[in-house]
């Protein structure tokens, strides 16, 4: 049985990893802002889950992180998945600094804290769910495509770091295409459900893959991006 911390378990992907985890028997730290869903994940298994509610882009998440891994007896994995990003026509200032705050500055914390920690244990997993919008940049959500660039290459960084050490602490870079939850409003373009979403990234940290694309034929989409000239890009972007 291990014992997984999933900041960002309220809805979505994060909800569905936690039921999935939960229902195999693991012993699940779900966190978000909402404590009636988090409440309702506790009814749903009740041996199986433990909550701390809290605002990660507020002070005090590494003392709300402490306080679930005591809950849990233990931490083996930290899943950063809570993010956030609003589409908008025009540069606005209160949607990029609400982006840059959950999805860097709140992620560094909590990677941080799950670093350090299983540095001293001698292993763990890290996950973070970035997301496709990593490639490259966007032009109606710069700051989104920005702040996922910034989890993806810093995970690239900490997978080459952990190699280094020789101690199994591994690191997944989860990287979603699109996916069927409020984030993903009314798009059409293969969308996957979260519970499909969410058992493609639950098999991909079993493989302790270092990146994954979701669901998997997204990894045709990444390519593509990555191989477009910015001269082209630029002009259809
Ligand atoms: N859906 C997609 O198509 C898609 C594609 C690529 C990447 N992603 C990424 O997937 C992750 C999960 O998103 P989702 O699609 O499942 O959407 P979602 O249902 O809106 O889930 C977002 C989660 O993040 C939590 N969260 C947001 N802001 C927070 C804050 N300030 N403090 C604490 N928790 C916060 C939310 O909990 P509370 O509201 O309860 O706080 C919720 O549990 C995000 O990082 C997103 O960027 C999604």
């Amino acid at each position: 049985m291990q014992k997984i911390i999933i900041i960002g378990a309220t809805s979505g992907i994060g909800r569905e990893l936690s039921r999935l985890y939960a229902g195999a028997g693991h012993l699940v730290g779900a966190t978000g802002r909402r404590q009636e869903l988090l409440y309702s994940l506790v009814l749903e298994y009740p041996n199986h889950v433990e909550t701390e509610c809290f605002d990660a882009t507020e002070k005090g998440m590494t003392a709300h992180l402490e306080s679930l891994v005591e809950k849990l007896g233990g931490m083996d994995m930290l899943i950063y998945n809570a993010g956030w990003g609003e589409p908008a026509e025009t540069l606005d200032w209160n949607i990029d600094k609400a982006t840059v705050d959950i999805n860097v500055n709140g992620f560094l914390e909590a990677i941080h804290f799950g670093w350090r920690y299983f540095l001293a244990q001698g292993h763990g997993h890290l996950v973070t769910t970035s997301s496709i919008a990593s490639i490259r940049g966007n032009r109606v959500s710069p700051a989104y495509s920005a702040s996922k660039s910034f989890q993806s290459v810093y995970f690239e960084g900490l997978h080459i770091k952990a190699r280094k050490l020789g101690i199994p602490l591994y690191t997944t870079d989860v990287q979603p295409g699109f996916v069927d939850t409020n984030m993903a409003k009314g798009i059409r373009f293969w969308v996957a459900p979260a519970d499909k979403a969410a058992r493609q990234i639950k098999k991909a940290i079993e493989k302790k893959r270092w990146r994954v694309y979701i669901t998997h034929r997204w990894w045709l989409i990444a390519k593509l991006f990555k191989w477009i000239p910015s001269w082209l890009y630029h002009r259809i972007g």
